[in-house]
């Protein structure tokens, strides 16, 4: 039988109950207990999701003997304390992405976790979906040839949510790219790896964060162009192209079961049955990690959060978008 993994939940906006939903059909793991600021909140949702312990104390969490692993639901301007937290009381943590808001906070999660050996993982759910892995089949078995040109974007209409949303908010950290600009940037990152040169251009809000940001990596026989947007909806489809094929992974990309490779106009189209949403399968991850005592994901690596924040930390520097808690 394998060991059952206990899991607790610190922060519980939107992102919380999406990420229940999915625990609940998971083997061999439970979700013991919730954290939040607000008691009446954390109270409800244990009612709702049936979760023996609330606490209106997010230290209560840290410090519960019987939790393995902590899901880090916060907002990105408080993924490092509570991270860095969770990690001290000796807790997994498998933190929301992005891991921290720049390079400098993301090494010392990285320190930390390495030099007390607690596991640690940035919650990039559509690395480990199925899709995700049909995909790097087909790299890997060169089903495509040398990859030339990546296009991935990740859009929506929030420009009716209100200015002090964490979408808009500099105190936040929010913007386009940590909140989902970082997914075109993943997927570019994780196939080509770090670019040669990354330029960037956003349109920035009156509160100084990027409302669209546009960004071409070049490689030395490549390019991605990635694009992400709170000011419009669209058809977000991911286009991978190599010198003998292209694979097109439907919208919306991040989180589709549907992927189709062409080869010399033959197509072959992939769809698959997920568990839940998706959010499963970083879940079953992080379960097989701890079971296997692995201190970090060999499918998404710290190094690898380390590399994408310093993309994304290059692309706010070129365009002069800072955070007050910096
Ligand atoms: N993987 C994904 O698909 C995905 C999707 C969306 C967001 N995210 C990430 O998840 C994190 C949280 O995003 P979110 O969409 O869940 O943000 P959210 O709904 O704004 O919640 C963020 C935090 O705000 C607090 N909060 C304060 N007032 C609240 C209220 N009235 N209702 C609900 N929560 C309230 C909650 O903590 P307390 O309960 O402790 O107060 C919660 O953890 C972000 O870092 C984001 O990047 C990931």
């Amino acid at each position: 039988m394998p060991r059952v993994i206990k899991w607790g939940i610190l922060g519980l906006g939107k992102i919380a109950h999406k990420f229940t939903l999915d625990i609940k059909l998971v083997e061999d793991c439970q979700l013991i207990a919730v954290a939040s600021s607000s008691e009446s909140r954390a109270k409800a949702f244990a009612k709702k999701y049936n979760i023996s312990e609330f606490y209106s104390d997010y230290q209560e969490l840290y410090i519960n003997d019987d939790i393995d692993i902590i899901y880090i639901a916060s907002s990105n301007e408080n993924h490092y304390i509570h991270t860095l937290e969770a990690l001290k009381n000796k807790k997994a943590v498998l933190c929301e992405k992005p891991l921290a808001v720049n390079k400098n906070q993301v090494l010392n999660l990285i320190r930390f976790s390495q030099i007390h050996k607690v596991f640690l993982m940035e919650a990039l759910w559509t690395r480990f979906n199925p899709t995700f892995g049909q995909l790097l089949e087909w790299i890997e078995k060169d089903k495509i040839g040398k990859l030339r040109y990546i296009n991935a974007t990740f859009s929506f209409y929030g420009l009716n949510k209100e200015k002090d949303s964490r979408l808009f908010n500099p105190f936040k950290a929010g913007g386009s790219l940590l909140d989902i600009g970082i997914y075109p940037l993943f997927l570019a990152y994780k196939l080509l790896g770090t670019p040669n040169s990354l330029i960037s251009k956003a349109v920035k809000t009156t509160t100084g964060v990027d409302e669209q940001m546009a960004l071409i990596l070049t490689y030395d026989s490549s390019h991605a162009l990635l694009y992400s947007s709170f000011s419009h909806e669209e058809d977000m489809r991911a286009t991978i192209c190599g010198e003998k094929g292209e694979i097109y992974i439907d919208s919306r990309w991040h989180e589709s079961p549907i992927i189709t490779l062409i080869q010399k106009g033959k197509k072959t189209i992939q769809k698959f049955n997920f568990l839940g949403k998706g959010y499963s399968y970083e879940i079953i991850e992080a379960n097989n990690c701890l079971r296997n005592r692995l201190n970090e994901s060999p499918k998404w690596t710290l190094q690898n959060s380390f590399d994408l924040v310093e993309l994304m930390d290059i692309a706010r520097n070129q365009n002069g978008i800072n955070f007050p808690i910096e």
